[in-house]
Order: structure tokens, then C-alpha cells, then sequence
């Protein structure tokens, strides 16, 4: 196992009160394998990668309880000092708005090679030949040519590889892919997902894989955990999520990835708004916007039930 999330809570503490951004998920990502978090947009999913790499917005931002096991060792335990060294060496996040960590006035060699420096112990002369390795493995073309140019010479899809290869230069055990917002097309995207099982071949890296989109999930993950106003709603192997989804809001959320062979084009959307994690409801909180509601559902919060050796389900519909 290399990383096992415990009953982690993240809040944001506000002038207008707590946000309880990530509220009690559990969820455990194995050696070469891909963890999809799957939801809509303010749903948590962001938090709970920062919150993993201890990189959450002080001092609003904290992680209020709960356990963060990477590789045998409990984040939330270690000092400021202790994860700086951990983060990048051990665990590394491409960031949701992957541009602003490009430096524009450096060029793509200086930033690479100083990501290298910072975590590995290489002579200087050594730098440059693992700077041209780590833009080879994110299949950058001609990497000797491309260290020299600056940011602003790369197409929007080399710069999301330059920020994958920073992310990758130290050869974590587990990278979390915050999916970019600015939409690549369907071809770069398709490259980009690619690339990510390319590398997993080649390095056994754990991807934690986040992304609002169940068409990507199918594309890339192994096992998809399901989130929905701050917790996990539903866990299971991909092929099983598909075949046969649980909770109402999986069944939703996979009804609105369009499909090419379907004759309406009209998209499925969600009807409503999740609700404020300011002000929950009392019972579900998926409650406000499910059809299927049961009476037992404005009161009280279904607990997570195990379906199956690899399946959970928060749902009073099943059991
Ligand atoms: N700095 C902050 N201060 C207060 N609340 C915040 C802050 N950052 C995030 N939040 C709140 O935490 C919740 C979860 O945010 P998060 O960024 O994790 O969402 P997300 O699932 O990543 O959404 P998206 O798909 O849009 O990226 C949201 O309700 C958001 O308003
Ligand atoms: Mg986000």
C-alpha cells in the first residue's frame, strides 16, 4: 500500500464560519495504480490533493483530523521541515492551474534542473543528462533543444508536460493529477492521459487522478472513489462502477458523460446545486436533488455500507 487516507477532515475557517471542504473520507491508493476522485466542481477534490502534499492555504486552511499514511508514515504528524523533504521526494502534485508554475523569465532547463537539485544529490555536471531523462519520459520532443526555450515558445500541451516532468523529476511513489480547468482538446487530452500510463509503466508510480469527468475515469483509472460535498459517496473498481453504479448521484454523474453513439445530443445534466459546506442538510446531503429519496434520507446520514470486497456505497437505498 502506498498511501491510506483515514477519516481526513479539512476545513476552512472563515469570518463568515468553518467550511468543511473535506469532511471524513477514507480511501487507500496501491503501488502502480490509479485512484480516479471523481465530482463536481466545489466538491473537495482539489483540498484533498493539497491537503495530501500539505500545501493547504494557511492559516484558513487545516487539516482538522484524521490520518494521512504515505509509505508507512502519517503526514499529518510531520513538521513543516520533515514534509518539505518528504514533498517532491516522495509525493508530488501537478497543479489544477498548471501555467502559474511556470516561471516565464527561466527557461524550461533552469526550472526541470532546479526541481533535479532540490531532491536528488547529484553532481552538477549530472544535472543536465536527468534533466534531458525525466523531459524524456514525459515525451517531450528533442529535450536537448527545448531546455534552452523559455516557457512562452511551448504550445499550451508542452507546458503541461514541462509542469508533469517538474512533478516527476525526483521519481515520487505517489503523483497527484489535478486535471487542468482550461480544457485541452479531445486529442492533447487523450495525449495527456496516455503519457500518465506511460509513466506509471516506467516508474510504478501510484496516480491519484482527479478530474469531473467519468469519461476520463473510464479512460485511465483502475478503482474511482465518488465525491459529493465533501465525503466519498461511492468506491469501486472502475469496470464495476460502469456496469453497475449504486448511489443515485454515481448513476447521475456517469448519465451525463456524453456518449458518440447515442442519437440525442442533448447533454444530462444534474438538476440543483450541492449544497453549502457552510450549512449541510440534517440526513443526506444528496438528499435535496435525489429522486429516489426515502423518508429516513432527510434525517439521517447513511453510512458508508462495504457491498463488497472492493466496493462501498453511503446510500439508504442499499444495502
Ligand atoms: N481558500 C479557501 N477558503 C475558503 N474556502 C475554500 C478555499 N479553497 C477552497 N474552498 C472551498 O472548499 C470547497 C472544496 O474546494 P475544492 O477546490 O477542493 O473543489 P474541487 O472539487 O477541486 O472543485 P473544481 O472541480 O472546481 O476544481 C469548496 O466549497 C470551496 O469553496
Ligand atoms: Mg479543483
Amino acid at each position: 500500500m502506498v498511501l491510506q487516507v483515514e477519516d481526513l477532515h479539512t476545513s476552512f475557517f472563515t469570518k463568515m464560519g468553518e467550511v468543511k471542504a473535506v469532511d471524513g473520507i477514507s480511501f487507500h491508493v496501491r503501488e502502480r495504480e490509479t485512484f480516479g476522485i471523481v465530482g463536481e466542481s466545489g466538491c473537495g477534490k482539489s483540498v484533498t490533493g493539497l491537503s495530501i502534499m500539505r500545501l493547504l492555504p494557511e492559516p484558513s486552511g487545516q487539516i482538522v483530523s484524521g490520518k494521512i499514511i504515505l509509505e508507512g508514515k502519517n503526514l499529518v504528524e510531520l513538521s513543516k521541515k520533515h514534509m518539505r523533504a518528504y514533498r517532491g521526494k516522495v509525493v508530488s502534485m501537478i497543479l489544477q492551474d498548471p501555467m502559474t508554475s511556470l516561471n516565464p523569465v527561466y527557461t524550461i532547463g533552469d526550472q526541470v534542473g532546479e526541481a533535479v537539485r532540490m531532491h536528488q544529490d547529484l553532481p552538477e555536471n549530472m544535472v543536465e543528462a536527468e534533466v534531458i531523462d525525466v523531459l524524456r519520459l514525459l515525451r517531450i520532443p528533442a529535450p536537448e533543444v527545448r531546455l534552452k526555450e523559455y516557457p512562452f515558445q511551448l504550445s499550451g500541451g508542452m507546458k503541461q508536460r514541462v509542469v508533469g516532468a517538474i512533478a516527476m523529476s525526483c521519481r515520487p511513489r505517489l503523483l497527484i493529477a489535478d486535471e487542468p480547468t482550461t480544457a485541452l482538446d479531445a486529442t492533447i487530452q487523450a495525449q495527456y492521459i496516455a503519457l500518465f500510463e506511460d509513466i506509471q509503466e516506467k516508474t510504478n508510480v501510484a496516480i491519484i487522478f482527479i478530474t469531473h469527468d467519468f469519461g476520463v475515469v473510464a479512460r485511465i483509472c483502475d478503482r474511482v472513489g465518488v465525491m459529493y460535498a465533501g465525503k466519498i459517496i461511492e468506491t469501486a473498481p472502475t469496470r464495476d462502477i460502469f456496469k453497475n453504479p449504486k448511489h443515485p448521484y454515481t448513476i447521475a454523474l456517469i448519465k451525463s458523460v456524453p456518449q458518440l453513439d447515442k442519437k440525442d445530443d442533448r447533454l444530462f445534466s444534474i438538476e440543483g446545486q450541492p449544497p453549502s459546506m457552510m450549512n449541510l442538510p440534517k440526513g443526506c446531503r444528496f438528499c435535496p436533488r435525489c429522486h429516489v429519496a426515502l423518508d429516513i434520507c432527510k434525517e439521517q446520514e447513511p453510512p458508508e455500507v462495504k457491498i463488497s470486497e472492493n466496493r462501498s456505497v453511503s446510500c439508504w437505498r442499499v444495502k
